[in-house]
């Protein structure tokens, strides 16, 4: 598939990440809801296992020392272990180890990108969690708020993407990344619900 990047000249790189990709987040949006993952127990413990394989997939990139010194703090970032005590809070088998993804360094911005503005879309989630007895303390704990609420927190992550300085072929890089994370969360979606 051919991404084309949008112009160097917009503000923002997250904002410009946000615009080449609105497309295939509404189709991940839209497939999310159309699982129904939220209707009982047992579609959510389907929906864990969604997360549990791309939260897994990208574990190694939220522990790459380079990544961590491009945007620091990043490893405690992760929610790959709160989806594994979910998992465990309902009683569910733990999945497959899954297989880390395949990026280079630029690439994985852009599959951090994706990754980390899920917690966005995430406060729905949540909400709707409640409706099955779940909360940041059992079986919903990936999707509870950072400590410093999720608008702040997310401030925080695009203005240390948005700083880091690239060259235009890792600019191309990142979106391709981006492109490849919502890809890659609508091909378990399918998977695991089909
Ligand atoms: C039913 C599922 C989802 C809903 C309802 C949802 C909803 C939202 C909402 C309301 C925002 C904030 C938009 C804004 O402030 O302009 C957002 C942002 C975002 N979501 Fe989702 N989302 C969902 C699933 C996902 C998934 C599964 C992913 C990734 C695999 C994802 C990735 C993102 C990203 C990267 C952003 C940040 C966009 C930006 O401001 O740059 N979302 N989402």
């Amino acid at each position: 598939m051919t991404v084309v990047p949008p112009p160097l000249t917009e503000p923002g790189r997250c904002k410009r990440l946000k615009a080449a990709s609105s497309r295939d987040h509404d189709s991940v949006d839209q497939l999310v809801m159309a699982a129904r993952p939220f209707e009982d127990r047992a579609r959510y413990g389907r929906f864990l296992q969604v997360q549990h394989r791309f939260h897994g997939s990208l574990l190694a990139l939220y522990q790459d020392e380079q990544l961590n010194q491009q945007l620091p703090g990043l490893m405690q970032l992760s929610r790959f272990s709160a989806v594994v005590d979910d998992l465990r809070d309902l009683g569910l088998p733990l999945p497959a180890a899954p297989a880390t993804i395949c990026a280079s360094a630029a690439q994985a911005l852009g599959w951090l990108y994706c990754s980390e503005g899920s917690n966005l879309g995430a406060a729905f989630l949540f909400r709707h969690t409640q409706r099955l007895g779940l909360d940041e303390h059992h079986g919903a704990r990936h999707l509870a708020a950072h400590p410093d609420g999720r608008a702040l927190h997310w401030r925080e992550f695009v203005a240390r993407l948005d700083g880091l300085l690239l060259d235009e072929q890792e600019e191309a890089e990142v979106l391709v990344g981006a492109i490849a994370a919502f890809d890659s969360y609508r091909a378990h979606l399918r998977e695991v619900f089909a």
